[in-house]
């Protein structure tokens, strides 16, 4: 079976949200619109004045997500570092058919009649072929919980997204950037052991940043929405990296920076206000 449907865990997703892309003319021809035969039924350009409320709820989107993170994005960075060079693709849902609470959450206009987006996730070409970086992941699933919208199920909403999108801008070398204490960790390790590019980053606005990359595979893609037939190797931890201590981050970077290669190989522990971040020298 082509289709990722048989691979899910989460079987309701696909079938109660529409798969949208946003992205230029000129991009839109180089996208994959049926990742694993799953059709991106809406195309929002947004070189285009009737694509602005969708995009204004898509920023929304971003403020709820990233804003508790101390990361929201300044809308022209969306535009000029994401909708134009890159691609969004997200899941989202009609708004006549959206839940009160939602609704009133990502602040919809009363005349709004189009779709809402629930999740995005956003990369960026890099020079090289097939290589992107990772530059938003979102979903309102947590914030939709918090807002007592309990009985809606939409876990794994994160990872399918994530999943979909790499299939859809067709990534074979991932790059991305996440934080140690980050509970996005739990998804970007789904994909498989993820390589070390930086342990401590001072170039970042966060300093406790990591840089990791992994290749893309259609079984690494698979495994990530649940599929369990596909088996990814995973090595033993050499160490656990606490992700309040920067000095640990520190002392991994400069081993880094001396040569040496290390992946996070499997999800972290959160443990009582503690979080330790599996690391295994390759
Ligand atoms: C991170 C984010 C995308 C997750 O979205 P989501 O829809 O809840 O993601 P999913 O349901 O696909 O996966 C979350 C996973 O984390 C796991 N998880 C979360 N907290 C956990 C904990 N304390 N212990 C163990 N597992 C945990 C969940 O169990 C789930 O894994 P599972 O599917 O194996 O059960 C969402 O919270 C978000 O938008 N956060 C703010 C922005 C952000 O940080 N983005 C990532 C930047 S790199």
């Amino acid at each position: 079976m082509n289709t990722i449907e048989a691979s899910l865990r989460n079987v309701t997703l696909l079938r109660d949200l529409v798969p949208y892309v946003v992205a230029t003319p000129s991009n839109l021809p180089a996208l994959d619109l049926t990742p694993f035969g799953v059709p991106a039924a809406q195309h929002i350009d947004p070189t285009k004045m009737a694509s602005a409320d969708f995009l204004d709820i898509l920023h929304r989107l971003d403020g709820l997500t990233f804003g508790p993170e101390g990361m929201p994005m300044p809308k022209w960075v969306f535009f000029d570092c994401a909708e134009v060079p890159g691609a969004i693709y997200g899941l989202a849902r009609p708004a006549s058919t959206l839940w009160p609470a939602a609704r009133e959450l990502f602040a919809v206009p009363a005349s709004y009649d189009g779709l809402v987006p629930l999740s995005m996730y956003i990369a960026i070409p890099m020079q090289r072929f097939g290589a992107w970086f990772g530059h938003n992941l979102a979903s309102a699933a947590p914030a939709l919980r918090d807002a007592g919208l309990e009985d809606v199920d939409l876990r794994g909403l994160g990872s399918v997204t994530k999943a979909l999108g790499l299939k859809c801008f067709g990534v074979r070398d991932f790059y991305g950037a996440t934080q140690w204490t980050s509970k996005a960790l739990f998804i970007h390790v789904k994909f498989g052991p993820l390589n070390l590019s930086t342990a401590w980053t001072p170039a970042h606005s966060e300093l406790e940043t990591l840089t990791y990359g992994f290749e893309v595979t259609d079984d690494k893609l698979r495994a990530s929405v649940g599929d369990r037939r596909v088996i990814i190797d995973r090595p033993q931890p050499t160490l656990w990296l606490d992700a309040h201590d920067p000095q640990q981050m520190q002392d991994l970077q400069a081993r880094i920076e001396a040569g040496q290669a290390f992946c996070i190989p499997s999800a972290p522990k959160h443990e009582g206000g503690r979080i330790h971040v599996p690391v295994t020298k390759i």
